[in-house]
């Protein structure tokens, strides 16, 4: 831990990776990464960036949250431990190049692909995958795709699949527990090996950036696409999301995440 802290105020990390929401640094470890919480959201249709104060830390609190939840049901996630407010120490994976998606309720990329009205309750979840890939705008592939261009095997599909619709479950009923409907979100996955064992894992992310939240009575969106189509500050929104999980006090605002 000491040694960590000294990193931090240091500022001596090697970074490995910027994305739109969070900073890669190594961590203290051959084996782990400190993931770093950004303060911004990239709008999707304009590629713009606005700072959002605070949603670093709310960010780092819920993944914190879902994780922990995830890991007690025995779904194996990269997470180790929150290292202080925006900062979370994770394991390093050999990274499977794809992003998931389950969707219980038509939103987004589903509707502009299948002239589909936003709000339909979909027949049954439904699991989609998209190979991670900027160049190429993160394109849909089928598990064909993913299978003979070697991105993962069919044991390790087999594996996502039943992951996905675990965590989509328990996730659906926990949201709901407090009055937010789960439309959709995404899940990323990893190789950990263990001394002759491989196992696939959840990693990256778990935030209302990487999930589609409607509240229950109104239809408001609480996530990331109400912060850029409704300009919301967080705590209309990520704040709110916090709050009713029961992770922040009920009279807490961003200014006393940073106290
Ligand atoms: O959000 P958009 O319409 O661009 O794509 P989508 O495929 O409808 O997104 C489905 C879910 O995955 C939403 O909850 C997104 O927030 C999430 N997602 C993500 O976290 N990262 C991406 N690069 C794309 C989607």
């Amino acid at each position: 831990m000491a040694s960590i802290l000294k990193m931090n105020l240091s500022g001596k990390r090697k970074q490995l990776y910027e994305g739109s929401s969070k900073i890669l640094f190594e961590g203290p470890d051959s084996d782990t990464i400190i993931a770093h919480f950004k303060d911004e959201v990239t709008v999707a249709s304009t590629n713009e960036t606005i700072a959002v104060a605070g949603k670093g830390a709310l960010n780092n609190r819920i993944s914190e949250y879902l994780m922990l939840k995830l890991d007690s049901l025995g779904i194996a996630t990269h997470f180790i431990k929150n290292i202080n407010m925006r900062e979370q120490l994770v394991r390093r994976l050999d990274v499977i190049p794809l992003q998931v998606v389950i969707r219980n309720v038509a939103a987004g990329d589903i509707c502009t692909r299948f002239g589909m009205e936003e709000g339909v309750v979909l027949p049954k979840p439904i699991i989609e995958f998209f190979l991670k890939s900027t160049n190429l705008k993160d394109p849909l592939v089928t598990e064909d795709h993913i299978e003979a261009f070697g991105w993962a095997g069919a044991f390790e599909m087999e594996e996502i699949r039943n992951i996905a619709i675990r965590a989509n479950d328990f996730l659906t009923g926990l949201f709901l527990g407090c009055g937010i409907r789960l439309i959709d979100f995404k899940l990323e996955f990893g190789r950990s090996f263990g001394h002759d064992f491989e196992q696939v894992i959840i990693a990256d992310e778990i935030t209302p950036d990487t999930c589609r939240l409607w509240d229950m009575k109104t239809n408001v969106k609480m996530d990331q696409e109400g912060v850029k189509l409704e300009g919301f500050p967080p705590d209309k929104g990520y704040l709110e999301i916090a709050r009713r999980l029961g992770i922040l006090p009920e009279t807490s605002n961003v200014e006393e995440l940073y106290s």
